[in-house]
C-alpha cells in the first residue's frame, strides 16, 4: 500500500472524532455513533482505495453505512484492493457519559489480510514488545503474568493488568489478585488499553478478559505495527451470537494469534482521540469555530509511530458547521 495512504486514513479518523465529540457528555450514544459513522463514510469517499469493510457497523440489513461487505473508496481502476476495519467510536457509552478514552479508529491492510471477525465476543490477552511471545491464551493467569513479569523485568506485584469492568470478569479478577498483580479496571474501550501495553509510560503491561471480537482485530492491527503481541478466541453468550459465528469464516474454538488476525506485513492504522485519554488528547473545541485533534498513525512496513496534532478551522469545513 502507498505510504501516503496513512495521512488520508488519519483524515478519516479525524473526521469521525470531530463529529462524534460534539456528543461528548450529551447522553446520546447512538447520536454520537451515527455522526461519527457519517463523517467517516464521507471522508472514505475521497480516498483512493478499492476498499471492502470487513469489520464494520454490522450486517447490511442492520447498518445503513460502513456495513460489513460495503465497498468504499474512490474505486478507480488502479486503486489498491484493501480490507478495512472501522470503529467510528470505540467507547460510545464513554462519550455519552462524558468520560475518557474514546477513540475513532481505522485499520487498513491488503485484501484478504484482516480476519472477518463476526460481531460477537472475544477472549483476549495482549502485551507490549518486551513480552512478545510470552503470552498464551489457554495458559493460567498466573503463568502468563509470571512470564510477562520476567520478560519486562518487574516483579509480579508490579505488573498492571487492564480488565473491562464487567461481572463476567469476577473470577478473572480474583485470579489476577491471587498473583499479587495490580488491576486497572476500565469502563469501556479495550482497543486503546491494548495499545497502552506498547507504551511503557502508560503503566499497563497486559490486557486480559472478554471484549468485542471486532475490537480484537482492530487492536491486533495496532499491536502488530507496534511490535506487541495479541491472542484471541471467539466467545458467544447467546444463540444469535453463535449463529453469527457459524455464518462467518471464523472458528469458535481456535486461538487466533496476532498473525492469524492480521496477516502479512502491510498495515496502516489510525486512531484519533474523541475524549481525552492517557495516550491521545480528545477533540478540543476552541473559539473562532476551530477544533484540535490528536491522532496516532502507524505503518507496519516502516514501524513508524507518528502522533499528528491538527487544528481544524471548521469555518472551512462546512460538514462540521454548527
Ligand atoms: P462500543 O463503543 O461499541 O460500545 O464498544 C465499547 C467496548 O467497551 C469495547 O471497547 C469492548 O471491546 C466492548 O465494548 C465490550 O463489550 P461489552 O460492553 O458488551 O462488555
Amino acid at each position: 500500500m502507498d505510504r501516503d495512504l496513512s495521512l488520508n486514513i488519519a483524515r478519516v479518523t479525524e473526521a469521525a472524532a470531530l463529529s462524534g465529540a460534539k456528543f461528548l457528555g450529551k447522553g446520546d450514544k447512538n447520536g454520537a455513533d451515527g455522526a461519527a459513522v457519517d463523517a467517516m463514510r464521507r471522508m472514505f469517499d475521497t480516498v483512493h482505495i478499492n476498499g471492502t469493510v470487513v469489520i464494520g457497523e454490522g450486517e447490511i440489513d442492520e447498518a445503513p453505512m460502513l456495513y460489513i461487505g460495503e465497498e468504499i473508496g474512490t474505486r478507480q481502476n488502479d486503486d489498491v484492493a484493501v480490507d478495512i476495519a472501522v470503529d467510528p467510536i470505540d467507547g460510545t457509552t464513554a462519550i455519552s457519559n462524558g468520560m475518557n478514552n474514546a477513540i475513532a479508529v481505522v485499520a487498513v491492510a491488503p485484501e484478504g489480510c484482516l480476519l472477518h471477525a463476526p460481531d460477537v465476543y472475544m477472549k483476549k490477552i495482549a502485551c507490549g514488545p518486551a513480552a512478545k511471545g510470552k503470552i498464551q491464551l489457554d495458559d493460567t493467569v498466573e503463568n502468563n503474568i509470571k512470564r510477562v513479569a520476567e520478560a519486562v523485568g518487574k516483579s509480579m506485584e508490579d505488573i498492571t493488568v487492564s480488565v473491562l469492568d464487567r461481572p463476567r470478569h469476577d473470577d478473572l479478577i480474583q485470579e489476577i489478585r491471587k498473583t499479587g498483580a495490580r488491576i486497572r479496571k476500565i469502563s469501556d474501550g479495550d482497543i486503546v488499553t491494548a495499545i497502552y501495553t506498547c507504551f511503557e509510560e502508560s503503566g499497563i503491561d497486559l490486557i486480559m478478559g472478554i471484549g468485542g471480537a471486532p475490537e480484537g482485530v482492530v487492536a491486533a492491527a495496532a499491536l502488530k505495527c507496534l511490535g506487541g503481541d495479541f491472542q484471541g478466541r471467539l466467545v458467544h453468550f447467546d444463540d444469535a451470537q453463535l449463529s453469527r459465528i457459524e455464518k462467518s469464516p471464523a472458528e469458535e474454538g481456535k486461538i487466533y494469534t496476532i498473525d492469524d488476525l492480521v496477516k502479512g506485513d502491510d498495515v496502516i492504522f489510525s486512531a484519533t482521540g474523541v475524549s481525552n485519554g492517557d495516550l491521545l488528547k480528545g477533540v478540543h473545541f476552541m473559539k473562532g469555530n476551530k477544533a484540535s485533534t490528536q491522532s496516532l498513525v502507524l505503518r507496519l512496513p516502516s514501524r513508524t509511530v507518528r502522533f499528528i496534532d491538527s487544528v481544524h478551522d471548521l469555518n472551512h469545513k462546512p460538514e462540521y458547521a454548527k
